[in-house]
């Protein structure tokens, strides 16, 4: 008894997550970060504004009512996101991020491709390097077909604003719960990229060498670079909905272990 007491501080003790957002456990959306809305035509969200049936991210349940942060955008919206670790993010780190999601219908590579991103935020290096890391839909062979693409940049000084390998696909489906497990080193000599996918740690492909690996090396971090989670891009076709169970950033594989169902 009192051994389990003990040991039941110390792992409190020794986990030191970045952000952990647990809808079953009633966690308001906003502890996620700062919620970026966008809207008709990329227009600019009014300053002050909420979020409203257009647009929102708010804890709430699946459709099979089953605890979630309900992300929606209508068709047109652009954007409907949380920006997580403003300003919190540096060089030389290792960030785990968990994130276990459904995509509702409407997901898809026309109306709101991207669903994470490692995004930049430094004005100096974002003209060529907008998005290192990112979770987007692509598309598919048939209309009905949902590909999700793990997709990164090694090299922030390559001029192509969108160059971004795409490194793993999967095909999935709409109303089924995925756990990704991303992890990115933002060494600038020696960073790399990995993807967990359900538990599994996945090989990616570079399309340029042929190279097979489950440490894809770069530098990933072209300054101020933040993750975010929700749906983002796209034009005018369909509504979006997905659902956020949990998201999860910590600096160990074990932090992010059971969001990501990784045996560690
Ligand atoms: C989320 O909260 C629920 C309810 O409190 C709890 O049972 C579950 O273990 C939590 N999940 C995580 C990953 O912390
Ligand atoms: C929500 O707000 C946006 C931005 O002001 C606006 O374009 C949109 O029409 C609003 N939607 C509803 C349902 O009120
Ligand atoms: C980043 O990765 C390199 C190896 O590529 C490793 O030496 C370094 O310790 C990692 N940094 C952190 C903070 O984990």
């Amino acid at each position: 008894m009192q051994v389990l007491h003990l040991f039941a501080l110390f792992t409190f003790a020794s986990a030191k997550l970045l952000l952990s957002y647990n809808a079953s456990a009633g966690d308001p959306a906003s502890v996620l970060g700062q919620q970026n809305l966008q809207g008709w035509d990329r227009a600019t969200w009014p300053a002050g504004q909420k979020q409203n049936a257009s647009a929102f991210f708010t804890t709430a349940t699946d459709p099979n009512g089953v605890p979630a942060a309900h992300v929606h955008k209508d068709a047109h919206f652009i954007r409907s996101e949380y920006h997580m670790l403003v300003e919190k993010t540096a060089a030389d780190q290792t960030y785990y991020i968990g994130y276990h999601v459904s995509f509702g219908t409407g997901v898809d590579y026309e109306s709101c491709p991207i669903v994470f991103q490692w995004k930049n935020y430094n004005p100096d290096t974002v003209d060529t390097d907008d998005i290192p890391v990112l979770l987007a839909f692509q598309k598919g062979s048939t209309a009905d077909q949902y590909i999700i693409s793990f997709a990164a940049e090694a090299d922030p000084s390559a001029d192509d604003l969108l160059s971004q390998e795409t490194l793993w696909t999967k095909e999935v489906t709409h109303g089924t719960a995925y756990r990704f497990g991303i992890v990115i080193n933002t060494s600038a000599t020696s960073g790399f990229v990995q993807l967990y996918f359900n538990g599994k740690l996945s090989t990616m492909i570079s399309p340029s060498t042929g190279e097979h690996t489950t440490k894809y090396s770069g530098n990933f971090f072209p300054g101020r670079s933040e993750p975010k989670v929700g749906l983002y891009g796209g034009q005018a076709t369909n509504a979006c909905d997905s659902y956020i169970y949990n998201v999860v950033i910590g600096t160990t594989l074990a932090d992010i272990a059971d969001v990501a169902d990784i045996s560690t």
